[in-house]
């Protein structure tokens, strides 16, 4: 099956208006996910919050399928999260780190998780290993393992980073940690919906997710799997009568599914919608949109590398939908506001997003394209003229 573009475009009303290379920020959802989100407010305001929750019941159980068919997981092992970061602090935090543990990760982790390696070490002395690059930019797996040792808990690795086109190599990493029978949890924020995930395949043990990105749902989702032999042993940091309800009056008892790491009180439409984006996603093949964002981040990345003074600064082997770069006398910040001018979206990633890869590029600012499968070649042609003509 080929993906049928007119089609999907006629679904993202959007794209008539502008050009939307700022998916890796957040996408724009399809026409089936924005209806679904709307119809479900418009229904707690009819019958009221409660009553609309049990009226949608089914299709707020068809979210756990839905993600855990998009990942390869179960859906008890799925639970619904605000945003990744949450999901994955669920996690992060659920160990009982103790002075001396070891974290190993990759020099292009995402911010957040820097901040989270940098308290856990402050507060409990764990000390994190930041595995150096290989030549081309990726994560050195061969590196990755002569790190370990008795005293490593945990390998934390993001897939593909907030600010560049380089994919990491998950499933070689996977099979380290498997091999030295190590937790791997895996900040796959920006590939589920980009390229083909699959939990057992990659090896790994948590993994977690936004609902806005590649997998075009709405802003304020995300959600979590953990691997069901791993459920048990992680308490939530945080707890509530859903994750764990109140049995007697001095006892609870935490859920046996992933759902213990979820809040009673959650965003019901988004969770509907999150749902619906999905299984459209799902629908349209992995392999067939993976196929589609690679031949258009190619073909951008490389009339972009081929304009005089644009540098493209994109590492690794592997590369995806994601293209940074920089242009000489310009500002990333000018380049995205006067871009935004003439109705075409990109974002800046700045230094706070990876200061350890960053630093190695001494630019402390890149502009980033990141491009789905519904666009097309026609707004590339326009997006390299407007970087011409800046
Ligand atoms: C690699 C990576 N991890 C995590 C996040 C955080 O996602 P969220 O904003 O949904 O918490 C991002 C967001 O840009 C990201 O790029």
């Amino acid at each position: 099956m080929t993906l049928d573009i007119d089609h999907l475009r006629a679904d993202t009303p959007a794209c008539l208006q502008r050009i939307h290379f700022n998916n890796a920020g957040s996408s724009i959802p399809p026409t089936p996910v924005l209806d679904s989100q709307i119809k479900y407010l418009k229904l707690e305001a009819e019958i009221g919050g409660y009553e609309a929750a049990d009226a949608t019941q089914e299709t707020l159980e068809a979210f756990y399928t839905a993600a855990a068919g998009a990942i390869g997981g179960k859906p008890q092992e799925i639970a619904f999260i605000e945003n990744a970061t949450r999901a994955w602090d669920m996690v992060f935090y659920a160990f009982d780190w103790q002075p001396g543990d070891k974290v190993l990760t990759s020099r292009a982790d995402y911010n957040s998780n820097m901040v989270s390696y940098w308290q856990v070490a402050s507060k409990y002395g764990v000390e994190i290993v930041m595995v150096p690059d290989d030549e081309s930019g990726a994560l050195d797996v061969a590196a990755l393992e002569r790190a370990i040792d008795d005293r490593v808990r945990l390998i934390s690795v993001s897939h593909i980073p907030t600010n560049s086109g380089l994919v990491n190599p998950a499933a070689a990493i996977g099979a380290v940690a498997t091999k030295y029978n190590i937790p791997y949890l895996l900040d796959a924020c920006q590939s589920v919906g980009q390229l083909p995930i699959d939990v057992a395949e990659i090896g790994c043990t948590m993994l977690s997710t936004t609902g806005r990105k590649y997998i075009r749902g709405p802003r304020g989702t995300g959600f979590l799997w953990v691997r069901e032999d791993w459920i048990e042993r992680l308490e939530p940091p945080l707890l509530d009568n859903h994750a764990a309800p109140w049995v007697s009056v001095d006892r609870y008892e935490i859920r046996k599914d992933a759902r213990r790491f979820e809040n009673w009180e959650s965003n019901f439409a988004g969770k509907i919608a999150l749902g619906r984006a999905l299984a459209y996603m799902t629908d349209l093949g992995m392999e067939n949109i993976w196929a589609r964002i690679k031949l258009l981040s190619g073909t951008l990345r490389a009339e972009l590398s081929n304009l005089p003074g644009v540098t493209v600064w994109d590492p690794g082997q592997e590369k995806c939908g994601l293209i940074t770069f920089t242009k000489d006398g310009r500002e990333p910040k000018d380049i995205r506001d006067r871009l935004r001018a003439s109705n075409i979206n990109v974002s800046v990633s700045t230094t706070q997003l990876t200061r350890t890869e960053q630093r190695d590029h001494a630019v402390d600012a890149t502009a980033r394209a990141s491009v789905h499968y519904y666009n097309t070649q026609a707004e590339i042609e326009r997006f390299v003229e407007a970087i011409r003509h800046l």
